[in-house]
C-alpha cells in the first residue's frame, strides 16, 4: 500500500459496489442478512479453541499454499500478504499429516487475531482510544468499534472477509455494505453528489461521512488543501457515530488530548470539522464552504427527510 490513502487531493479510485456482493455471502436472498451473520463456508471448525494447535510448530506460507492455492491467491492483494497464514491460524505442523483431523485454529470472533494487531486492549492498557497530535492514533479499530454505539458488539468479520482485501478488492473484501443493514436510511442530502479534487473523484456514499479521516497514520491535511478550519488526517475511523451537537474536535478529545472522549455509555462521536469540512472548505467547495459552527448546525439535522427541513438546510448552507 502507498504511504498515504487520504481522500483529499489524492488519487484513490473509489469503487461503488452493488448490494449483490454484500448479500451473496448470506443465506437470505433479500432484506437484512441473518444477524449476527452466519459463517459463509462449509467448514465445521471442530478445532477452534486452541491458538497453539496443541503446541505445534510453524511450517510457513508456502506449505499452506501448496494445498490451499485459492487462499494464497485471496490474500495476495491484502496488506496482510506480508505475513503467514499461521499468524491467524496458529502453527500448522499438526495439520499437515492429516488435514481432515483439522488441528488448526479458526478464530470466529476475531478477538485473538484481528484484535492483537488492530487495537484490542492488553492487560496493561486501559482500553481507551489513544490520540496522537489531536487525531485518533492508527490501527485501533478494535477499541473504536467498542465506542461506536450501534456497532459496539460487532466483530470485524460482520463486514470484512478475513482473506480478501477491503482496500484493493472491495466487492469481495467487504461482506456487508451499509445498506445491507440500514436499508431505510437516506443519503443525508448527498444522493448522487460527486466531489472532485485535484486528480481525485468521489461519489458520495455513507462512508464519505461515517468513516471520516479522523485517524492519523502519516500526515495531517494542511490548510492549503482543506482550508483553515478543517481537522482531517489520512486514515478512516471505525467509530461511525457523528455528532451535530458539538462544534469541533476539542469536544471529540479528552481535556488532555491524550485520548478520545467517551460518554457515560462508553460511546465516542466525531465532530463536523473532522467530517464535513474535508469537502466543505474554501479550497475544495468555495461556494459551499462552512465554518465548524455552520457545519455542526446542518449536521445535526442532515438525515431528517422532510421537504421543509431539507429546504431550510440548503438555504442555511448558502448563507454567508
Ligand atoms: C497436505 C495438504 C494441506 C496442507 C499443507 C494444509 N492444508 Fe489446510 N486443509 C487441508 C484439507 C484437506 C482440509 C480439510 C478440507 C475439508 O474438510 O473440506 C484443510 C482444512 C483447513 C482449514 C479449515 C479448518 C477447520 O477447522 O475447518 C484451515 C483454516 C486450513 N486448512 C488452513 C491451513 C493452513 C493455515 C495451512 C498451513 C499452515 C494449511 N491449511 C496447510 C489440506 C492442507
Ligand atoms: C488476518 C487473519 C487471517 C489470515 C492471515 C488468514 N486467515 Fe484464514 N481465516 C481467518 C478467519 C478469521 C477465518 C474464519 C472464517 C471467516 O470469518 O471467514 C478463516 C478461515 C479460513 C478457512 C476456512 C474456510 C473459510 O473461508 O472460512 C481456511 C481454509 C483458511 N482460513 C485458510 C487460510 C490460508 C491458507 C491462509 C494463508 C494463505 C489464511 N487462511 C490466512 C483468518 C485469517
Ligand atoms: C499480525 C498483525 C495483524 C493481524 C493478526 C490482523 N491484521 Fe489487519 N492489518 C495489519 C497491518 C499491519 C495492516 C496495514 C495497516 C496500515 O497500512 O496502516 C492491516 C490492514 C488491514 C486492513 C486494510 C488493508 C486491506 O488490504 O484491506 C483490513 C481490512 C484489516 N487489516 C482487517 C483485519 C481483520 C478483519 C483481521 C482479523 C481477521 C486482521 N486485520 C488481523 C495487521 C494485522
Ligand atoms: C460495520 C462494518 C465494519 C466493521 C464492523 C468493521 N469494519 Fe473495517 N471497514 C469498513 C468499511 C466500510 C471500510 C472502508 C473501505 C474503504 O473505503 O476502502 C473499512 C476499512 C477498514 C480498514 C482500512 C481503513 C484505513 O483507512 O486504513 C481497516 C484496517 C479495517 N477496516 C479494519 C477493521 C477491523 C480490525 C475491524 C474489527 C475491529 C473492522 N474493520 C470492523 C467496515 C467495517
Ligand atoms: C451487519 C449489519 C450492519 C452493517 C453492515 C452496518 N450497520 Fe450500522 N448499525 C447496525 C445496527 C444493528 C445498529 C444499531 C441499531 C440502529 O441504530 O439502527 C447500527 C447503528 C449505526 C449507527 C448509529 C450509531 C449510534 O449508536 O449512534 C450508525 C451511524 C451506523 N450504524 C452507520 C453505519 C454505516 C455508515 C455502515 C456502513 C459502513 C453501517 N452502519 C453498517 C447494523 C449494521
Ligand atoms: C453528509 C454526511 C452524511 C452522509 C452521506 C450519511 N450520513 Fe448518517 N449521519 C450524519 C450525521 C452528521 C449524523 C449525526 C446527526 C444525526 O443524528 O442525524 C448521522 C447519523 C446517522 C445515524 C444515527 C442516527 C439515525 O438517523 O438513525 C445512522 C444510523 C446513519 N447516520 C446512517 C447512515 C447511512 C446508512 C448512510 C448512507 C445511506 C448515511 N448515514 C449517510 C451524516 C451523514
Ligand atoms: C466527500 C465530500 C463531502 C462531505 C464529506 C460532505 N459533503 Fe456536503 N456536499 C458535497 C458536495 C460535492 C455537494 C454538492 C455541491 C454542489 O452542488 O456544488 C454537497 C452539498 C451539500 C449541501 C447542499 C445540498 C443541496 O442539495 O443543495 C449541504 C447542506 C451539505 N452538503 C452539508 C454537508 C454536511 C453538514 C456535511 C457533514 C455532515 C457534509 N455536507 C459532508 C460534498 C461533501
Amino acid at each position: 500500500m502507498g504511504a498515504s490513502r487520504a481522500k483529499t487531493g489524492m488519487s484513490q479510485p473509489l469503487i461503488l459496489t452493488t448490494l449483490g456482493a454484500a448479500f451473496f455471502f448470506f443465506s437470505g436472498a433479500t432484506g437484512c442478512p441473518t444477524f449476527p451473520p452466519s459463517q459463509p463456508n462449509p467448514y465445521n471448525y471442530n478445532n477452534t479453541t486452541d491458538p497453539t494447535n496443541g503446541g505445534a510448530t510453524t511450517v510457513g506460507k508456502a506449505a499452506c499454499a501448496s494445498c490451499h492455492p485459492d487462499y494464497a491467491e485471496r490474500v495476495e492483494q491484502h496488506a496482510h500478504n506480508a505475513f503467514d497464514c499461521e499468524e491467524c491460524h496458529g502453527p500448522g505442523s499438526n495439520h499437515l499429516p492429516n488435514p481432515f483431523a483439522r488441528m488448526l485454529f479458526v478464530d470466529l470472533t476475531g478477538a485473538q487475531t484481528c484484535g492483537k494487531c488492530h487495537g484490542k486492549p492488553t492487560e496493561t492498557d486501559a482500553g481507551e482510544i489513544r490520540a496522537r497530535d489531536e487525531f485518533v492514533d492508527q490501527n485501533q479499530q478494535w477499541v473504536e468499534l467498542r465506542a461506536s454505539g450501534g456497532h459496539s458488539s460487532f466483530n470485524c468479520g460482520y463486514c470484512h472477509d478475513p482473506h480478501y482485501s477491503t482496500v484493493n478488492d472491495r466487492p469481495r473484501g467487504l461482506r456487508n455494505e451499509c445498506f445491507a443493514c440500514h436499508e431505510d436510511q437516506n443519503m443525508a442530502l448527498h444522493k448522487g453528489k460527486t466531489f472532485s479534487g485535484v486528480d481525485y473523484v468521489e461519489t458520495l456514499t455513507c462512508e464519505s461521512c461515517h468513516l471520516p479521516n479522523a485517524v492519523l497514520k502519516d500526515m495531517v491535511m494542511p490548510p492549503d488543501v482543506v482550508g483553515p478550519y478543517a481537522h482531517i488526517a489520512d486514515r478512516q475511523s471505525h467509530i461511525f457515530r457523528l455528532s451535530g451537537e458539538q462544534v469541533d474536535f476539542n469536544a471529540f478529545l479528552s481535556d488532555d488530548k491524550m485520548s478520545v472522549r467517551l460518554d457515560s455509555e462508553g460511546r465516542a462521536a466525531i465532530t463536523a470539522d473532522m467530517v464535513c469540512l474535508r469537502c466543505h472548505n474554501s479550497v475544495s467547495l468555495p461556494t459551499l464552504a462552512f465554518t465548524p459552527e455552520r457545519a455542526a448546525e446542518i449536521a445535526a439535522n442532515v438525515h431528517l427527510d422532510t421537504v421543509l427541513n431539507q429546504k431550510r438546510l440548503r438555504e442555511l448552507a448558502r448563507q454567508p
